[in-house]
């Protein structure tokens, strides 16, 4: 029998994540299964062991999730730990092991796919919440020259600035005005209800780079608004979510997927 593997959330219908995975382990040759596992919104524990006991062998944790599954793991990794959230559940031995490749799936996207170095730029974090939290530590490992995390709500943002000793700079959209940035990433989930954070439209440097964590079908309102502001370089989020897929399978396989084809194939049938 092939391993057992899927990605669980609540709705979880709509991911893309079993498709992404069973391009993977067609790829590399690897016998497994990946399907889709709806948690009542009260059971994620319960739905996450079912499918443990009956010899599932890792899970992928969608919205709203992750932060539980940071509690359900009996042993999870200092990226995890940093984000305070899981979203890449492996059982092996006994162990429940919690990992989050979602920030490295932001990085590698960022270096790979869009050929963009973090490294001495100026970087602007929208958003506060889940998707930021997630985000913070591997970015900080590229060293940014600055890293400037802007929220509506203030103290939420100083609250995530505090736990990373001064490497980053908490504000509110107000206080954007005048400043520049050369990657402005949006992690809020305004975007969901066609919203946009209120953002000085100065904020982008030349050649900046504008980045969504979300993905749909158009254009986001953010980046549609980096559109009008005459940024060229503009990225969604699904480049993210096939390199945070690949990363979570090299930790449950061992072996590393080209994430490049998958990507492709995602985005014709994804535009089209
Ligand atoms: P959580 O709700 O657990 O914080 P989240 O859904 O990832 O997790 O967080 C949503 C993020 O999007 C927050 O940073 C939120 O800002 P607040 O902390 O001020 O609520 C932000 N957000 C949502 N809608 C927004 C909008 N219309 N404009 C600006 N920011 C918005």
């Amino acid at each position: 029998m092939p391993d057992q593997y899927a990605v669980i959330g609540n709705p979880v219908a709509h991911s893309k994540s079993p498709l992404i995975h069973t391009e993977f382990a067609r790829q590399t040759g690897q016998d497994l299964v990946y399907g889709r596992l709806l948690a009542p919104r009260d059971a994620f524990a319960a739905t996450a062991n079912a499918f443990r006991a009956d010899g599932g062998r890792g899970l992928n944790v969608t919205l709203p999730f992750k932060g539980e599954a940071f509690r359900f793991a009996t042993l999870v990794s200092e990226r995890a730990s940093a984000a305070q959230a899981v979203n890449t559940l492996k059982f092996e031995h006994g162990v429940i092991f919690g990992d989050n490749t979602d920030g490295a799936g932001l990085v590698n996207d960022l270096m790979r796919n869009l050929a963009f170095a973090i490294n001495g730029q100026r970087i602007l974090l929208l958003g506060a919440g889940g998707a930021a939290h997630g985000v913070v530590e591997p970015l900080l490992q590229q060293q940014p020259a600055q890293f400037v995390l802007a929220n509506r709500t203030l103290d939420k943002a100083q609250r995530l600035a505090q736990r990373f000793d001064g490497a980053l700079e908490a504000g509110t959209y107000a206080a954007l005005a005048g400043r520049q940035f050369d990657l402005v990433i949006n992690a809020t989930s305004a975007s969901l209800a066609g919203e946009l954070p209120p953002l000085p439209p100065g904020v982008f440097a030349r050649g900046a780079l504008a980045y969504d964590l979300m993905y749909g079908r158009g254009e986001t309102p953010f980046l549609a608004f980096a559109r009008n502001a005459g940024v060229a370089l503009r990225a969604d989020g699904l480049g993210m979510l096939v390199e945070q897929a690949a990363e979570s399978f090299f930790i449950w396989r061992g072996v590393r997927p080209d994430s490049a084809p998958v990507l492709k194939q995602l985005r014709r049938t994804h535009d089209a």
